[in-house]
């Protein structure tokens, strides 16, 4: 694979600089929550920020033979709080992947027809939805001062990040089409 077209491989780099950041974000952010004895929050950054490795991982490799120094753009919110706090910075940050960064980055690469780029594109704004979701769901429990209830686990597909909340793994990706067997557990 070569390295893509100028607009893809900007918008690409980009997506890796912003998915590279959540990842150490989210690991930062569940080591506040361990602290502040939200440990399913915790449990719930940690498992988002192996999503996120995964994307950073899927967007680098589509870079090909790309080799020259990059300064790379990825906007996101930032400014380390409390759990509530850091919920909300998550929460600004999945939703401006979903409603802005990725449905753009998405047209970009398809206009280009640089498809597997366009794919890498799809599978994170996929994630990136639950995401949103269950950071909000966590954040409820957080306002009255409560871990987030979840007895189950929390679930993520190896190859695009695809996350799922229960006692077992799909068995097969609905996004990727991975084997259910290969998810790793939160
Ligand atoms: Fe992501
Ligand atoms: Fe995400
Ligand atoms: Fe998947």
């Amino acid at each position: 694979m070569g390295v893509p077209r100028p607009m893809t491989k900007e918008v690409l780099l980009s997506a890796f600089g912003g998915e590279s950041m959540a990842h150490m974000r989210y690991l930062f952010f569940s080591k506040v929550a361990v602290r502040e004895g939200f440990h399913n929050v915790a449990r719930l950054f940690r498992a988002v920020a192996y999503a996120e490795e995964v994307h950073a991982s899927n967007h680098y490799s589509k870079l090909g033979g790309f080799d020259e120094d990059a300064s790379v753009n990825a906007g996101s919110p930032i400014g380390p709080g409390d759990t509530l706090k850091n919920l909300e910075l998550a929460i600004r940050g999945e939703e401006f992947e979903v409603n802005e960064m990725y449905p753009a980055y998405i047209e970009v690469a398809r206009h280009q027809g640089e498809k597997e780029a366009e794919i890498s594109f799809r599978w994170a704004l996929e994630a990136e939805k639950i995401h949103a979701e269950l950071f909000k769901e966590a954040k409820s429990f957080v306002e009255k001062k409560e871990d987030w209830r979840l007895e189950s686990y929390i679930w993520i597909c190896p190859v695009c990040g695809y996350t799922h909340v229960g006692y077992e793994p799909p068995e097969k990706c609905p996004v990727c089409g991975a084997s259910g067997s290969s998810f790793k557990e939160f």
